[in-house]
């Protein structure tokens, strides 16, 4: 479904991205380990369109993402088009970026009859039934400022999925969360991942990414070093700076 290829990146003379493959099945579930600075959240700006590679390609179910036109002469598009591409794909950031103003079904809904143009009834009913879906049913009325850290991702994650992505990109999700209100995150994610969602967490949850995961990768240096399934990354990890970055996080 995700077909990145061959990603560069830099800021000024400083190469954050030197060559990242990554691809993801309908379905699966990828967890994105390694250090900081190691260009995790840069990818994920990439395949979200905040940003734009310097070289490589990234695909959608065969579309390449950033360009319009024929396939055999791409051009490089222009926001209109950006923006309707980046509604395939939702994001969930440590930040939950809530809007402080509107309740949580108003947040919810936001995107549904701004970009989406739905009626304010549509949307309304929608996000109520995301909300429900995350546990969040009796809260629907909240502000942001009166729910928890939790609730709030829970309100971040029921926005972006109302959308109805078919990607799920997750950075960080749970860490600026009170370690008491990470599990219900991850619960929430679990589900998500179980019904079915295709999903790219960069997290530092590993007994999360051992047990929700598909395939584990690990960053450095702005390149994918190894990528397996958990029990093999986490076990009998192959490269050098695998074995290194786990006696750190264990
Ligand atoms: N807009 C920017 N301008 C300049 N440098 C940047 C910019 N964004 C990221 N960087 C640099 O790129 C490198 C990779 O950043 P990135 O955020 O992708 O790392 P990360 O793996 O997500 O790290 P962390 O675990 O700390 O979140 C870092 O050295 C960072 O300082
Ligand atoms: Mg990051």
């Amino acid at each position: 479904m995700l077909d990145a290829r061959n990603l560069h990146k830099s800021y000024g003379d400083k190469a954050v991205l030197r060559g990242v493959d990554l691809s993801i099945r309908p379905g699966q579930v990828k967890a994105m380990l390694g250090p900081s600075g190691s260009g995790k959240s840069t990818t994920l700006r990439l395949i979200n369109l905040l940003e734009r590679a310097d070289a490589g390609t990234i695909e959608i179910d065969g579309k390449q993402l950033g360009f319009t036109g024929r396939a055999d002469a791409p051009r490089p598009a222009p926001e209109r088009i950006l923006a309707k591409q980046r509604q395939v794909v939702g994001m969930v950031f440590q930040q939950f970026n809530l809007f402080p103003h509107l309740n949580a079904v108003r947040n919810v809904m936001s995107g549904l009859t701004t970009v989406r143009r739905a009626s304010h009834k549509e949307a309304e009913e929608r996000a109520v039934m995301m909300l429900e879906r995350v546990g969040l049913g009796a809260h629907a009325h909240k502000y942001p400022s009166e729910l928890s850290g939790g609730q709030q991702q829970r309100v971040a994650i029921a926005r972006a999925l109302v959308m109805d992505p078919k990607l799920m990109l997750f950075d960080e999700p749970t860490s600026a969360l009170d370690p008491e209100l990470v599990g219900e995150v991850l619960r929430v994610m679990e589900d998500l991942a179980r019904e079915g969602m295709t999903m790219l967490v960069v997290t530092h949850e590993t007994r999360f990414a051992r047990r929700v995961a598909d395939e584990v990768v690990l960053f450095d240096e702005g390149v994918i070093v190894e990528q397996q399934e958990p029990e093999g990354f986490f076990e009998n990890p192959r490269n050098k700076r695998t074995k290194e970055f786990l006696r750190h996080v264990h």
